[in-house]
């Protein structure tokens, strides 16, 4: 889409002002950023979740600076006129704010994003103030965030009881306080969701917190029905691509060890009487 016109934090800002939903997905590569631009959603996340459904990883944890430069440098390059926003991945913001602003510059500097996202809250504030007080555009994450889902007990429903729902409204607003632009809010019942939303200036992207909120956000693969394994109850499939790739997969197989693919659809010849001269020239070479 080269007339698309890329998001900032402002034009964000005044699709929520207008009650417009704002659309975001995960890509990892090229070809995803490509697909995700030419469905003119509103915003790309190169989340972490690349360690998951990219990398083979059980959780996010392994997931360094260096996988997410690399992987939102090719993201970049296949959707130029679209906001990308990056993951922070397991402590790269918990250091000192020194080595936060390093992390992120490297994002910003060497991939263009137009911003990162970070998981927490109360703890992390002070790195976010740092990072948007240097001019980096920061998305909250809470509810479940899963670089502390050892310490959550897992990928789980978070905030639904008074407790924890009161710790995540005391953490979306010190994240507000600090600067950051907007929120995502994952795995959260939809009644907590809708009560932020209400609460907050900031636009909500929510996944697994129900249709309240100012936006959505779904990770690539799961839209795409990629992988056969049972996703989270919040995940709808919009297409089966994994078995379909299977599919074709096979029949490619099947075609190779029958000898019919490649058919002369696919082949390069020479006529009859090029090949003879061809074939002359070839064993008058190899004579001398
Ligand atoms: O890493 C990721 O893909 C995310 C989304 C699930 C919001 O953080």
């Amino acid at each position: 889409m080269a007339d698309k016109k890329r998001h900032t934090t402002v034009s964000l800002k005044s699709l929520f002002s207008k009650g417009e939903k704002i659309v975001m997905v995960t890509a990892y590569d090229a070809a995803q950023s490509s697909i995700a631009e030419k469905s003119d959603v509103d915003v790309i996340l190169v989340g972490d979740s690349l360690g998951m459904v990219v990398l083979g990883y059980d959780n996010t944890i392994p997931v360094t600076l260096e996988d997410m430069v690399h992987h939102a440098k090719a993201v970049r390059r296949g959707a130029p006129n679209t906001m990308m926003l990056v993951d922070m991945p397991f402590l790269s913001y918990h250091k000192s704010i020194e080595n936060t602003l390093t992390n992120a510059g490297r994002l910003m500097q060497e991939a263009y994003a137009d911003g990162v996202k970070l998981e927490g809250g109360e703890s992390i504030a002070n790195h976010v103030k740092a990072l948007v007080d240097a001019g980096i555009p920061v998305c909250g994450h809470l509810g479940l965030t899963p670089q502390n889902a050892l310490n959550l007990g897992g990928f789980r429903v978070q905030g639904k009881d008074t407790a924890t729902a009161e710790k995540i409204l005391r953490d979306a607003q010190a994240i507000v306080e600090a600067g950051a632009f907007m929120l995502v809010l994952e795995c959260v019942p939809s009644t907590l969701a809708n009560f932020l939303s209400d609460q907050l200036p900031i636009p909500i992207i929510g996944i697994g917190a129900g249709n309240g909120c100012a936006g959505q956000v779904l990770v690539f693969h799961d839209l795409l029905g990629i992988y056969d394994r049972k996703a989270p109850k919040f995940v709808k499939s919009y297409a089966e691509l994994g078995t379909q790739a299977v599919s074709a997969l096979s029949t490619y197989r099947n075609e190779v060890k029958e000898a019919v693919f490649p058919s002369p659809a696919y082949s390069y010849e020479v006529g009859d009487h090029d090949f003879v001269q061809l074939y002359a020239k070839i064993k008058g070479d190899t004579n001398h």
